[in-house]
């Protein structure tokens, strides 16, 4: 009912839904209006060749007006993604300058229908981008894959109805149960896929203050539930596809917060390993080898870290070890608090940036890379999360 100031692809916000099957090859071409900051494309969760990644400074000059740009590459992994800005991001994100993007599996839909659901917060007012009715007959199944663009973590959860957590970040998890009355916390970044089988008067997948209807009805204005599905236990285990215990490095990826300057102005600013943005430590690796990250927060705030171009793959939190289904991630919601021992293979070189994915903390410096040996980038990087032309 309000209008806010924002920015649009092809006229909307979120942008339109690309849709690609697994192997196939995928073309998109940017073209900027009129941002005058320039703008860029970023394919959050997919693990695309480092060239197309989409971050302005670091693996290409952002496009300023009038220019275009083609980003084109095959989807390895089926699954629920999302692109967004990579150019000042905040506020071009906060701002709605994204979409959803959604891999179907080379061996067709394991549901008998699906739709996408776009978290996004505009001004203030929380909204749920998706056909909020969605019918169907008792007793099929429905996968809702759910994207939450919001920098801070969302809770989903399902009224009326069973649900199965059947994907997180585009990766299956094996064994899925069902949940009842339990919530699911939907980390800045990430994405859920729910599977639902509707039952006789429908369910509701809810959000705070908004919700969609399967089927035919589900119950209106339920709470959040304060039982909250674990994913650290959730599903059965399966071989991760390596062995973390032979990790070739093992790095700290400590966050804090101190006074200090960043890029020479005063504040309290993060820390990454007690130092200040662009001080902060360079993640070095070698294409093949393993790598374990230990993730920590001591600095009184929640971080929802993401990492580009890989999937890490939670190994503990807080001491205690994963015990469900392998859980592979490219956004973590890191608690104040909280210690991640996380893993994952260096196999795509590149230049990679790992942040905090609540984007005003990125900017506020919480950011830094994961880099392959040998790699350089001819591309700059100028204040906060963008180039030029600043
Ligand atoms: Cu979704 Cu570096 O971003
Ligand atoms: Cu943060």
């Amino acid at each position: 009912g309000t209008t806010v100031p924002g920015f649009t692809l092809n006229g909307t916000s979120p942008g339109p839904l690309i849709t690609v099957t697994q192997g196939e090859l995928l073309e998109v071409r940017l073209r900027n209006e009129n941002i005058t900051d320039g703008t860029t494309l970023h394919w959050h969760g997919l693990e695309v060749p480092n060239g197309v990644d989409g971050v302005a400074g670091v693996t290409q000059d952002a496009v300023l007006p009038g220019e275009d740009y083609v980003y084109r590459f095959v989807p390895t992994h089926a699954g629920t993604f999302w692109y967004h800005s990579h150019q000042v991001s905040d506020p071009q994100v906060t701002g709605g300058l994204l979409g959803p993007l959604v891999v179907l599996p080379a061996s067709g839909p394991t549901t008998d229908a699906e739709l996408t659901a776009v978290i996004h917060t505009y001004a203030g007012r929380r909204t749920l981008n998706a056909q909020l009715h969605h019918p169907a007959a008792p007793g099929s199944s429905v996968r809702i894959r759910m994207i939450n663009t919001d920098p801070g973590p969302m809770p989903v959860w399902v009224a009326g109805a069973d649900y199965r957590v059947l994907a997180i970040d585009g990766r299956d998890l094996t064994g899925p149960t069902p949940v009842r009355e339990r919530g699911l916390t939907l980390t800045a970044g990430a994405r859920a896929d729910l599977e639902v089988i509707v039952p006789e008067g429908g369910a509701r997948v809810q959000v705070p203050g908004a919700g969609i209807v399967v089927g035919e009805g589900g119950p209106e204005g339920t709470p959040v539930p304060a039982d909250r599905v674990d994913l650290l236990s959730y599903g059965t285990p399966a071989p991760l596809g390596f062995d973390p215990e032979h990790a070739a490095r093992v790095f700290d990826y400590r966050i804090g917060r101190r006074f200090g300057l960043l890029d020479g102005r005063p504040g309290l600013w993060w820390t990454i390993n007690g130092r200040i943005y662009p001080d902060v430590p360079m993640f070095m690796v070698r294409e093949g080898e393993i790598v374990r990250m230990r993730i920590s927060n001591d600095s009184g705030d929640v971080h929802p870290m993401h990492l580009h171009g890989h999937h890490i793959t939670v190994l503990s939190r807080d001491g205690v070890p994963a015990t469900g289904s392998p859980w592979h991630v490219d956004s973590l919601n890191v608690e104040d608090g909280e210690t991640y021992e996380v893993a994952f293979v260096a196999d795509n070189p590149g230049v990679w940036m790992d942040h905090c994915h609540n984007l005003r903390h990125a900017r506020e410096g919480l950011m830094t890379h994961l880099m392959y040996d040998g790699i350089t980038t001819p591309f700059l990087m100028s204040r906060h999360t963008g180039n030029r032309p600043e």
